[in-house]
């Protein structure tokens, strides 16, 4: 009997990850990632150039990776999706191409896929196989915060969203990142913060948690990496001092945490939503799993976290959320589009 089931291949390619994955009706088959972390770390940053001839070299194996780990022969496909956008041109233009080439040559639908959207539904993935919960889905206000993004969203209905806010300079992640490198950490700063701050002393050191009292749902925190620049140069010698850098670290991670969690908080709070997801990278911070948990406790909210390992950058979320469109008859043609470098979260 000839399958009914719905299979996807999707691509990720977006930033400093070559990721993809097979997706069948909610069910994430297989998930291959190839990080560059290592490859970027070396120059405290990601380097486009290097992210797209490490995506050109990954992006096969990587597939065939997929494929195989589902079981799955391109000749059964239904359908390809990868990120079209926001993200680095050069980077999105090696998953967006070559799914397009293979849809193609596939005769089959592709889509373009929003890398904000993807993460907004990762929180509803989880158990082993990974599967999309959609039934269980409610109104929610949504957290999406990485080395590129924060941002808070309404998600009124599935697939109907609306950005509340967002970050007026450096991404939650960028924070983490660039204040790490102020205390001479390695990149990505944000997971060796987490795991200092685990032995520090949160208030020993007291930093701003910029725009927190605004009515806005924006976020800045660029004047936070400033204040802890002027604080280290006001203290030589600090970083010497385990103790002192852990504390330090606590500090940091303290004042990031409670900007994020407060205006959450808030924004569910007006719009008497019940439900709060937080995805992107900095979810796998433990102290803000932990803020977020206990402030959602409290208001007797719902609270559902990406699973750690589709917190960063992964095709899953891309394959999942395209899967839904697919099932909802959302698919406007997308085989010849072009990147979406700058693409907007909309409706
Ligand atoms: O989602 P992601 O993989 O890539 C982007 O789209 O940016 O997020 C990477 C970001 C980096 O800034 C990294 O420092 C941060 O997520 N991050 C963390 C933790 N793990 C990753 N930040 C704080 N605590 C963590 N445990
Ligand atoms: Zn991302």
């Amino acid at each position: 009997m000839a399958s009914t089931l719905m299979t996807l291949l999707a691509f990720e390619t977006s930033c400093d990850e070559t990721s993809a994955a097979v997706v069948s009706d909610g069910v994430v088959r297989s998930s291959v990632v190839s990080t560059q972390i290592g490859l970027h770390a070396e120059y405290g940053g990601v380097v486009p150039e290097l992210a797209v001839r490490e995506h050109l070299r990954n992006l096969q194996p990587v597939t065939h990776a997929a494929l195989g780990e589902a079981g799955v022969r391109p000749e059964q496909l239904d359908a390809v999706a990868a990120t079209q956008g926001p993200g680095l041109p050069s980077a999105l233009m090696v998953g967006l191409k070559a799914g397009q080439a293979m849809a193609f040559a596939l005769g089959k639908p592709f889509l373009g896929i929003h890398h904000h959207e993807a993460h907004l539904y990762s929180p509803w993935i989880d158990g082993k196989p990974a599967r999309a919960h959609f039934e269980a889905f409610v109104p929610n206000v949504s957290l999406i915060v990485s080395g590129g993004h924060t941002m808070l969203v309404h998600v009124a209905a599935e697939l109907n969203h609306r950005v509340l806010g967002g970050t007026i300079d450096d991404a939650a992640g960028e924070c983490f990142d660039k204040t790490g490198k102020l205390m001479g950490l390695p990149y990505p700063a944000g997971p060796v913060i987490d795991r200092l701050a685990e032995q520090g002393r949160p208030q020993a050191y007291d930093f701003p948690s910029p725009l927190l009292n605004d009515a806005n749902d924006d976020f800045s925190f660029s004047g936070l990496k400033t204040s802890v620049r002027y604080f280290l140069r006001d203290h030589p010698g600090l970083l010497a001092d385990t103790q002192a850098l852990r504390d330090l670290c606590a500090s940091v991670q303290a004042a990031i945490v409670e900007v994020l969690v407060t205006k959450t908080m808030r924004a569910a709070e007006r719009l008497g939503v019940r439900c709060v997801t937080a995805s992107g990278g900095v979810t796998c911070n433990r102290a803000l799993r932990q803020e977020l948990a206990r402030a959602c406790a409290r208001r007797g909210f719902q609270l559902r976290l990406a699973a750690g390992d589709l917190c960063t950058d992964n095709a899953a979320m891309v394959g999942i959320l395209a899967g839904r469109k697919l099932a909802a008859g959302r698919v406007a043609g997308g085989g010849d589009d072009d990147i979406a470098p700058g693409w907007q979260l909309g409706g």
